[in-house]
């Protein structure tokens, strides 16, 4: 990371979208994985949470911040928000993308999860025997709005219609995350609250792989993996991404060389910029100086 500041005025930076601090955990791995490029993180913590407001509501505010990405010289964005992902992504590409912005394209996170779900064997893990009716069984973990639009099961219907999907929405999990309540007892009550339910009784198959689908979640990874039993593998998002990320720039080459590689990042946020910075490094893995932005 040279620099926090894109000065050059030619720079074409990758855009990464969250509602908030969540996309810093994906952030974070393409930092590592595809540090040559620049980027331009967009945190829109002032109207966070989104996972609990109505579809109208996402779309508009993910459009804005699109938006605003799309006017700061972002060819591409990447919606590292599962929420948005879920409820605004399809109306982009489909409507605003064609209309507006023909030449500029939008990723989100759901897709290259469901394709890495989709490309995992299911089944036990090395020296671990699941329950036998475990096979062919994965979960989402997720805000109440991406659980509800039902976007998960509809691309994994697509690519693999075997699989069994079993659905979670943690609504509790964002607000701690975002007050700083990683662990403890309080913490503890709500991973369980939302967890016990699919593993228990004899009668309903259970997941073997659970997919973190918020990006908030990572942060909450450890009293996940102690709440699940041994042979279940927990996902994260922020490797999915960048590998699937990687990929698809190998098979855009139009798309990818117009992205400027200076390795450069600058973030901004829409509350409060130190407040931003402070508390958005843990996500992070490293301190950061944000900037405050309107976004319209
Ligand atoms: N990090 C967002 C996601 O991946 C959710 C946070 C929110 O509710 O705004 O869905």
């Amino acid at each position: 990371m040279k620099s926090q500041n894109l000065t050059r005025p030619d720079s074409s930076p990758i855009g990464v979208f969250d509602s908030g601090f969540g996309g810093l955990t994906v952030q974070r791995v393409l930092l590592n994985e595809l540090p040559e490029y620049d980027y331009l993180y967009l945190g829109d913590s002032a109207r966070t949470p989104y996972g609990t407001r109505s579809a109208d509501v996402v779309l508009q505010y993910t459009v804005e911040a699109v938006e605003w990405l799309f006017r700061a010289g972002c060819p591409l964005v990447v919606l590292a928000c599962n929420t948005a992902t879920s409820m605004a992504l399809r109306t982009i590409q489909m409507q605003l993308l064609p209309s507006r912005w023909p030449d500029r394209r939008v990723l989100g996170v759901v897709r290259p999860s469901v394709e890495e779900l989709a490309e995992l064997e299911i089944g036990a893990l090395p020296g671990i025997t699941p329950p036998s009716n475990a096979a062919g069984t994965v979960g989402v973990l997720g805000t109440p709005g991406t659980i509800r639009s039902n976007m998960y099961q509809e691309e994994l219907s697509l690519l693999a219609p075997s699989i069994r999907l079993v659905q979670q929405a943690c609504p509790m999990w964002v607000p701690l995350v975002e007050s700083g309540e990683l662990e403890g007892p309080g913490t503890d009550f709500f991973i369980h609250r939302y967890l016990d339910p699919l593993f228990v009784g004899t009668g309903a198959p259970k997941p073997t792989k659970l997919l973190l689908g918020c990006t908030h979640y990572p942060l909450l990874l450890p009293g996940i993996k102690r709440a699940v039993p041994s042979y279940v593998s927990v996902l994260t998002q922020g490797s999915i991404v960048a590998r699937r990320l990687k990929d698809w720039l190998d098979r855009h080459s139009n798309m990818e060389k117009r992205l400027s590689k200076s390795s450069t990042v600058r973030f901004v946020t829409t509350d409060n910029a130190d407040w931003f910075s402070l508390n958005g490094s843990a996500f992070l893995g490293k301190n950061f100086q944000a900037e405050k932005v309107r976004l319209t």
